[in-house]
């Protein structure tokens, strides 16, 4: 059974999901982070479903035996889509699993201007058909186009962004006939907050861009406080871990999370 005085387990493919640590960090202050970003497999979003789904299962398992984590954030699109269902499945009873996929959904359909949304995700997320499935069930009336954008994670993992290339890799994408006409934009990724600038300069701040990190610190912090699962005692230090290290990861890290993090390796 989860306890109050655990902490938070947080996992990505990559150093992407720390945008929604550092959303849960900003929103609960006093809880204890444990971030696991699996670089040694990244990009998750040009792998099988089963593969993903077998990532996750084994980070997630890791994440309770060894840190005794009382939650799971599942702080990536592509294994939300993948792997939530089991994951929420087999820990049953024992602690709640988030993924950033339904947040985003309630969070879109409450919002009565939107008309024709537009989505850029990964491969796995987009033919996992998640976002089209559970908009659609929602809110029939709603009209959305979705993309595939491959390069975007790793050109961001790799440190390209807020430059030339990152630009140019975006006009081609954001141009394309199927994001034509679209009212709004949402970052089905949680590596793309970092490149939110440029995509709100390729629209000139025309149409809102949203991504999931607030709303799923906030959704976070709702089960948490449902389930009188909030920390009451001394917070004790976060942990950042990767399961390939590079100085370079290290670096990003950094960025994404938008202050010094201590990156250590680990294998799980
Ligand atoms: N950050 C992951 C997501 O939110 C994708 C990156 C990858 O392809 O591994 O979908």
């Amino acid at each position: 059974m989860a306890h109050s005085a655990g902490a938070i387990g947080i996992f990505d493919s990559g150093i992407g999901g720390l945008t929604v640590a550092q959303a849960i960090h900003k929103q609960l202050p006093n809880e204890k982070l444990i971030y696991i970003g699996d670089t040694a497999h990244m990009p998750y979003g040009d792998k099988s479903s089963e593969l993903i789904r077998n990532y996750s299962t084994d980070i997630s398992q890791y994440l309770i035996d060894h840190h005794k984590c009382k939650a799971l954030v599942i702080a990536c699109n592509t294994a939300s889509a993948a792997a939530y269902e089991k994951l929420r499945d087999s820990f049953k009873g024992k602690l709640p699993v988030i993924n950033v996929i339904d947040p985003m959904v309630e969070y879109i359909i409450s919002r009565d201007n939107i008309k024709h949304i537009g989505i850029i995700a990964t491969k796995a997320t987009v033919e996992s058909g998640v976002y089209q499935e559970k908009l659609i069930r929602r809110k029939k009336e709603l009209v959305f186009s979705i993309l595939a954008t491959p390069l975007l994670a790793p050109m961001i993992e790799e440190g390209f962004y807020n430059n030339n290339i990152s630009s140019a890799v975006l006009n081609e994408y954001l141009s394309m006939p199927e994001l034509k006409d679209i009212d709004s934009l949402v970052l089905a990724c949680t590596h793309y907050p970092l490149i939110k600038a440029q995509i709100n300069n390729f629209y000139n701040s025309s149409i809102p861009i949203f991504d999931s990190a607030e709303v799923v610190a906030r959704k976070l912090k709702s089960i948490l406080q449902i389930e009188q699962l909030l920390n009451n005692g001394i917070k004790s230090e976060d942990e950042f871990y990767v399961t390939d290290y590079s100085t370079h990861f290290a670096e990003t890290a950094k960025v994404f999370y938008g202050e010094n993090v201590a990156l250590k390796r680990i294998e799980y």
